[in-house]
């Protein structure tokens, strides 16, 4: 409810069913508009919704001015709420049964033209246009939806996160580079010319140091940045449920995250095909399905949208470094890298091959993905609290011991000094609202999302910085 003490009161669209036989003022977008004689209509839309309100040419003294109107104008409508004859309902407008007579109408912003249709939903419009004029295109009820469903959906997620006593942190984005299998953005430093920060693949060592500070659970949503190809699930920038949680095994980590995707999808009115959330080890997928990300849901499940969530576990901790790829050619010297996360834990019954670093192809790691319709949308593990096992996965990518020393030196001392055990996960919030609205990219879902090609294309970004600026302030020279 929002107080205004002005008579009448300003309402949102959405208000007006509460508003029944009262003056109001309502403001926002002129969405349609047809005059015909003496009277005229114009669907009013704001960011609550759209309703239908009529001017009569006898009783409104700027009538000519309304028959003039243009589509995603600014006005203000001032009129009294009517209930509509039952034959008159609109079926197509939450608002349908009710419309505004107007007494008075003031133009705020004349609309010269928009680039874009607004009133379909936007799929068969160019995703340049669509990205340049993004503020027009977020008018479009799909997309302006998506993001108040996104909204939601982060307050329900708090809502759970804290009642179970997580702490809600914020970490560094200037930070040192992290291994999360991309290449890092870099950012340099004008006042240490010649250094770069690194932003954060993820807060994945922030979280744990937090667990060595004490706190006994963590959560952030969390900006990740990573320079990896473009997909319609993966972004520059992305954000992450990040959780991490101390004193806590494998099997309660799963226990708390499918309770708290089970309530906050449910109360967003989707349906889960199963509960308890069906569980698979790596092997096992990967001959059933032939990928470790699948679709377990029919072709009317499919077509009713509903969510079929699964869990992955059991992954090899190691793999063989793909030559194609740079960033797993320097994480693993050895000819090995790691699947999934460097900081995870081995399973106890492979702790000793993993430190004496033997049967290397056969150490099973404590991580845990969570798969959705055929996306990956979390992935987690028990981590490596210890420094001696820490530094073992680092000695069996074949990291020296100065190298490991320049690396996580820094994590190695915090586990050295009473580091409990801990664990966590990182859901994919854009992967997950996308999947809530049904929509094939979490370009549907973010603000101002990128290109395919890289661009912010509301703002001209990359952009190219003048070589003197370059010089003088962080000693760069630009030369390709
Ligand atoms: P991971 O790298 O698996 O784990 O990331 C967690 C989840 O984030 C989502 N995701 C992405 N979404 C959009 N665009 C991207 N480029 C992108 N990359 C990843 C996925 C993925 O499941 N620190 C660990 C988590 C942990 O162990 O706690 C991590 O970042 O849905």
């Amino acid at each position: 409810m929002i107080y205004v003490m002005k008579n009448p009161k300003y309402i949102l669209i959405d208000d007006a069913v509460n508003n029944i036989n009262q003056k109001v003022i309502v403001k926002g977008w002129v969405a349609s508009h047809r005059a015909m004689g003496k009277i005229c209509f114009i669907d009013l839309r704001d960011s609550t919704g759209v309703i239908q309100c009529f001017a009569i040419k006898d009783t409104l003294k700027n009538f000519d001015e309304i028959k003039k109107i243009t589509i995603e104008s600014v006005v203000s409508i001032t009129g009294v709420v009517k209930q509509r004859p039952k034959e008159q309902y609109n079926q197509n407008l939450d608002t349908g049964s009710i419309e505004i007579e107007i007494n008075e109408f003031n133009v705020l912003n004349l609309c010269k033209s928009i680039p874009m249709p607004v009133h379909t939903d936007g799929y068969e419009i160019s995703e340049e246009v669509r990205l340049k004029y993004r503020y027009i295109d977020l008018r479009r009820s799909r997309v302006h939806n998506n993001l108040i469903v996104r909204s939601q959906f982060i307050r329900f997620l708090r809502d759970f996160l804290i009642r179970n006593k997580f702490i809600e942190i914020e970490t560094p984005l200037l930070s040192a580079p992290t291994m999360e299998g991309a290449r890092d953005f870099l950012v340099p430093s004008s006042m240490q010319k010649g250094k770069f920060y690194a932003l954060p693949q993820s807060p994945q060592q922030y979280k744990q140091l937090l667990m060595c500070a004490g706190f006994y659970r963590y959560f952030q949503f969390a900006k990740c940045l990573r320079d990896e190809n473009l997909r319609a699930d993966r972004g520059f920038e992305f954000t992450q449920v990040d959780l991490e949680f101390s004193f806590i095994t494998k099997e309660e980590i799963m226990q708390v995250v499918e309770a708290l995707i089970i309530e906050v999808v449910e109360k967003l009115g989707k349906k889960i095909k199963q509960k308890p959330f069906p569980k698979f080890s790596y092997f096992e997928v990967i001959e059933k399905f032939g990928d470790d990300k699948f679709d377990l849901r029919n072709d009317q499940e499919k077509e009713e949208g509903i969510l079929a969530f699964a869990w992955v576990e059991q992954f090899p901790f190691f793999k063989q470094v793909n030559k194609d790829d740079k960033a797993e050619i320097r994480d693993g010297k050895s000819g090995w890298t790691f699947t999934h996360n460097p900081f995870s834990m081995p399973i106890e019954e492979h702790l000793e091959w993993h430190i004496n670093g033997i049967n290397i192809d056969k150490i099973i790691t404590q991580q845990y993905d969570l798969v959705c319709n055929g996306f990956e949308v979390g992935g987690g593990s028990i981590r490596a609290h210890k420094p001696e096992i820490l530094k073992a996965t680092y000695k069996i990518m074949g990291y020296t011991d100065q190298e490991i020393e320049q690396s996580i030196g820094h994590m190695l001392e915090a586990l050295s000094m009473g580091a409990p055990p801990h664990g966590g996960i990182a859901l994919g919030l854009d992967r997950l609202v996308a999947l809530i609205q049904n929509e094939k990219s979490i370009k549907e879902v973010i603000a101002f999302p990128m290109t395919y090609t890289g661009n912010i294309a509301v703002m001209n970004a990359p952009i190219n910085v003048d070589q003197s600026l370059l010089e003088e302030d962080l000693g760069l020279k630009v030369i390709v």
